[in-house]
């Protein structure tokens, strides 16, 4: 059966003047119908990179080769026409800064208002009862004033909520939320995400939420893919990646996340190290300057992503290394 989205084999190269930078690098994955996917991975992974070229949005420079299919037909090679009906309508996109899609001359009205009619056929009157109905959802109080309000007299976490509520007015069958509050206050991320998830209530969309926070996707996801230089190193379900990760990386990034259930007094472990340039990688591991486990099969040879369990997979040649094993114990 065809899932909603299919990510298959994606790569993208940027040429620039000191050479090619491959920042996606064969990335696949599938989202199902009303399914949350969390992207997790440290700053530049290729988490933005992927997401854009799924809706056309690189520059033109970039080269993107594999498939991407929405509901089995495919995207790429399309052309900015007829990717724009899929746009908002079919796939919308959440970025990190409100500002970046909010346009400062409007009230926050008039912008859903204007979003609601862009794909329905409704009358001017019926599209306000519409946004208010939105602004209500994503939890925005006193909403009938707000929609006079301009972007800036709002709060950040307030104009996150608005796009929020730009992005549902469409009803699309997928949202993609690309670090959505790292730009917050920690006291209003939590108020954002749950705008986010009563917009998925609300729409039913299936939901690709990108951070590189795992405790968001804890919270909000039902599986998640971990990128790492380009490239998915592990996949799975929330639960099985959570307590039994079998990529050395993983384990390294749940290690450095505090376990509420962890006694006081507990390290913490953080991956020391950054990851590769991605001009020239070199061969091998990407992840094998940092990894705790490396041998020289590491260095000769680039693990593929191996099965480890029912829909799970780790890129890792020493993942049998890893079934009980803790953080603390691995990265010492
Ligand atoms: N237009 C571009 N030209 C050249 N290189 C680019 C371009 N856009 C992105 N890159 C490179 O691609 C790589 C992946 O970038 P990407 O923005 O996807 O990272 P990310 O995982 O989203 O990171 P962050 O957590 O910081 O948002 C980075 O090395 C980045 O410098
Ligand atoms: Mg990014």
């Amino acid at each position: 059966m065809t899932s909603l989205l299919e990510v298959e084999n994606l790569r993208v190269d940027f040429p620039t003047e000191d050479g090619v930078i491959t920042a996606v690098r064969g990335v696949s994955y599938t989202l199902e119908r009303g399914e949350a996917l969390g992207i997790v991975g440290e700053s530049g992974s290729g988490k933005s990179v992927t997401s854009l070229a799924i809706l056309g949005l690189l520059p033109r420079t970039a080269r993107v080769s594999g498939s991407v299919r929405f509901e089995g037909s495919e995207l790429l090679g399309r052309s900015d026409n007829e990717l724009s009906s899929y746009r908002g309508r079919h796939i919308a996109m959440i970025f990190q800064d409100p500002l970046a899609s909010l346009n400062p001359v409007y009230t926050i009205g008039d912008q859903i208002i204007e979003a609601v009619l862009a794909h329905r056929d409704v009358g001017k009157d019926a599209a306000r009862r519409r946004a208010l109905e939105l602004l209500d959802i994503v939890g925005i109080p006193h909403a009938a004033q707000r929609m006079h309000n301009y972007p800036h007299e709002m709060s950040g976490g307030m104009k996150q909520r608005v796009v929020i509520a730009i992005a549902m007015a469409n009803d699309p069958d997928v949202i993609i939320a690309d670090e959505p509050t790292t730009a917050l206050d920690v006291t209003v991320q939590a108020q954002v995400l749950e705008a986010l998830e009563a917009a998925r209530e609300a729409t039913g969309a299936a939901l690709v939420l990108i951070t590189h926070d795992l405790g968001v996707i804890a919270g909000h996801a039902d599986r998640l893919c971990v990128m790492y230089a380009g490239r998915l190193v592990e996949q799975g379900t929330v639960e099985e990646v959570f307590y039994t990760p079998r990529m050395p990386y993983t384990l390294g990034l749940l290690g450095s996340l505090p376990r509420i259930d962890a006694r006081t007094h507990e390290r913490l472990t953080p991956i020391v190290g950054a990851p590769p340039s991605l001009l020239d990688l070199p061969s091998g591991c990407p992840f094998r300057p940092r990894c705790p486990l490396a041998q020289p099969i590491c260095a000769a040879e680039e693990p593929a992503l191996f099965g480890v369990g029912k829909g799970h997979s780790a890129a890792c040649h020493f993942h049998e290394k890893l079934i009980n094993a803790a953080a603390r114990e691995i990265f010492q």
